[in-house]
């Protein structure tokens, strides 16, 4: 995973509300109502959650226990920010009573719960939820779905767009990553292919600025968890974007969690 800016994140807590307006107006369903579906939970939840912020290895990333937080509560999570960090928040967070933990270093975010044995993975959870989106924006099934970046957010796409009707067609570089994907509905691509000949894209690749209008074709739907994002603003300008920094992934954390705790 790639390290987010303070900039990437920045106005999350200001601008969550409206940004799940457009969201749904892209997928026909909220954050919420998309990671509740994901996930087979029928109604919101109102856990108690601590975000605990993490000083190990290069540090907490300005706004990002606080943006966690804001996210969750816009869903009606029990969120707050923990007083302390690391071990110390831990015990805070024990002691509150916190029935979930959020928690990110340089290698890892996980939400995990403080009653039964599961943990959330953001990579996994991440390309699931923006695979679903893009499944909702524009009904894959039967269609043809380009794959970016066989990573584990790129893998947790394919599986979720594989196993729900589409046919997946996954790029890497690094082509050992990609084909371990390979199954009847996944084909593992050798060479990056002409980006213009696919209408859905799920682009889970952490480079910026390397899909420039000529790339993308009108009316394209591309899911992009990718930071920093991949397309240039007029790539983007030309075509359905569906594209947050923080908010999906942590959403669909928070749900995966409660489907699977006793
Ligand atoms: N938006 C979110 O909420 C969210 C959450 C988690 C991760 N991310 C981001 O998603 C991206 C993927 O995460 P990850 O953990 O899978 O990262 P990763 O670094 O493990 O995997 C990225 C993969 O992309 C491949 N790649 C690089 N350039 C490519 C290209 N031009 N075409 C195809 N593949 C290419 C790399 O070889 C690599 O295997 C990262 O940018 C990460 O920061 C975003």
């Amino acid at each position: 995973m790639s390290r987010l800016l303070p900039g990437d994140i920045k106005n999350i807590s200001r601008d969550i509300a409206e940004y799940d307006e457009i969201f749904k107006s892209q997928t026909g369903k909220t954050m919420d109502a998309l990671c509740r579906e994901i996930f087979g939970i029928t109604k919101p939840e109102s856990l108690k959650t601590a975000v605990v912020p993490i000083t190990s290895g290069l540090g907490t990333i300005e706004r990002f226990s606080a943006s966690v937080c804001d996210i969750l509560r816009h869903i009606g999570a029990d969120a707050f920010v923990t007083e302390q960090t690391d071990v110390f928040g831990f015990q805070e967070a024990f002691l509150k009573k916190a029935k979930l933990i959020f928690a990110a270093d340089d290698n890892a975010y996980v939400a995990f719960s403080t009653t039964s044995r599961v943990c959330s993975d953001n990579g996994y959870a991440t390309g699931t939820a923006f695979a679903a989106a893009l499944n909702s924006a524009a009904n894959c099934s039967g269609q043809t779905v380009l794959v970016l970046g066989a990573g584990p957010v790129g893998a947790a796409a394919c599986e979720y767009l594989s196993s729900n009707g589409a046919r997946v067609e996954v790029y890497d570089p690094v082509s050992e990553k990609s084909r371990r994907l390979e199954n009847d509905n996944t084909a593992v691509l050798c060479e990056l292919p002409k980006l213009c000949n696919y209408k859905f894209v799920l682009d889970a690749t952490p480079v910026g600025d390397w899909i420039s209008e000529n790339d993308v074709c009108e009316n394209a739907v591309y899911s992009v968890p990718g930071m920093p994002l991949s397309l240039t603003p007029k790539a983007a300008a030309k075509i359905t974007l569906i594209h947050n920094p923080l908010e999906l992934g942590t959403i669909a954390m928070y749900y995966d969690c409660i489907s699977r705790m006793e």
